[in-house]
């Protein structure tokens, strides 16, 4: 039987993950969708690096061309972030009719909405589960899942670093440096962590959520931002004497036709469910005109959670292959309502 052909850009954190994940489940993943998966090539900067998964060395390539060209590949998930850079490269991977899986938020955040054009145009999938909230399925409940519901709003931790901080230096009381270096080494934290710490990637995520959510464009620019930057130990251990936890919150909502959303550190009494979300997890409430109030919990960053949403992803990509619906199933919102924006 024909394996399907992927092609890796990135072996680090979560691209060790997906090889993993694609060896130790091939069983299941063959059950599900008839056919075996085969990695054919993959991108790296560094071709002698020490990994963290055994690869044979011929896989390895530093030049994109091999795998974004190749007639040979099917596949393309990108885990190796980025953004103008890859945005091209993942353009000529869509023309060249190549399905797309990526764990990206900075470059969904920002052409999210160009990319899943070109995707539809060249009959391809461009799916990104895992670029908000690690391993909790968020991107399909929204879209799937709460499909019927009217959803006014989300709200919840979608930053694993800044909770990975915020709970060793509230809990243990941990310097907020050898904190940020833990997190950096179990790889939760992005290549450059000020982006996770000053609240951007929790603000990307936030404008993800939001667009599918509201089904409507919600620029990063829309998004209200403030990181964690300035929170000292000090600052935790009394919110704690006063029966308080600091989490970095994102709240996205639709009052009156405006939608508003936003990233900041935020008190909240110890017996909000949002307190005991601890460590490197998540959890995003969504709320629904209909269903009410929903909660998804998780592990938010890491590599085998993370790698989990792009595996799962890819599942949906080879059924889709075989239905022969590529391009018709994306997660895309229907922009069917116009609302205001915040900057209208
Ligand atoms: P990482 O550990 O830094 O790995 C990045 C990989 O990409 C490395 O293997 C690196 O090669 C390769 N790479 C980067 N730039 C390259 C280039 N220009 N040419 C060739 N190879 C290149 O990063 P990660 O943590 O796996 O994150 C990857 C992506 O997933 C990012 O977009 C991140 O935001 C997203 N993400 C991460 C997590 C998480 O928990 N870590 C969760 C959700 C989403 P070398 O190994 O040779 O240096
Ligand atoms: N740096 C990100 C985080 C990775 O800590 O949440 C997961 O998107």
């Amino acid at each position: 039987m024909e394996p399907i052909a992927i092609g890796l850009l990135g072996l680090g954190t979560v691209g060790s993950g997906v090889v993993q994940i694609i060896e130790n489940h091939q069983e299941k993943l063959m059950h599900q969708i008839g056919r075996p998966i085969q990695i054919k090539k993959v991108l790296v900067k560094d071709l002698k690096k020490e990994r963290a998964v055994t690869i044979e060395p011929t896989l390895l390539t530093t030049n994109i061309e091999d795998i974004i060209n190749s007639p040979e590949i099917d596949v393309v998930i990108e885990v190796m972030g980025g953004i103008e850079e890859t945005k091209n490269s993942l353009i000529q991977a869509l023309k060249n009719k190549k399905h797309v899986v990526t764990a990206n938020k900075d470059l969904m955040a920002l052409h999210g909405s160009e990319l899943l054009s070109i995707a539809m145009e060249n009959g391809c999938d461009l799916f990104y589960e895992a670029s908000v909230a690690g391993g909790i399925p968020i991107l399909r409940s929204l879209v799937d899942g709460l499909s019927s519901d009217h959803i006014t709003k989300m709200m919840g931790i979608v930053n694993g670093t800044t909770n990975f901080i915020l709970t060793k230096m509230s809990k243990q009381g941990s310097a907020y440096e050898d904190v940020l270096k833990e997190a950096q080494q179990l790889g939760y934290a992005e290549a450059d962590p000020t982006s996770d710490v000053e609240g951007l990637d929790a603000a990307r995520k936030m404008a993800i959520l939001a667009t599918l959510g509201f089904s409507m464009k919600i620029d990063l620019d829309d998004v209200k931002v403030q990181g964690i930057t300035t929170i000292t130990e000090r600052d935790l251990q009394y919110a704690k004497q006063l029966g308080y936890t600091m989490k970095l919150i994102g709240i996205a909502q639709i009052e009156d036709d405006k939608v508003e959303v936003s990233v900041q550190p935020t008190l909240l009494a110890e017996a909000h469910p949002l307190s005991s979300v601890n460590d490197e997890y998540n959890a995003v409430y969504v709320y629904g005109e209909a269903v009410g109030e929903t909660m998804f919990y998780g592990p938010g960053a890491g590599s085998l959670p993370t790698a989990t949403s792009i595996v799962s992803d890819l599942v949906v990509v080879l059924k889709n292959m075989v239905l022969g619906v590529n391009g018709k199933s994306i997660i895309s919102p229907q922009y069917e309502k116009k609302l205001k924006a915040p900057h209208e």
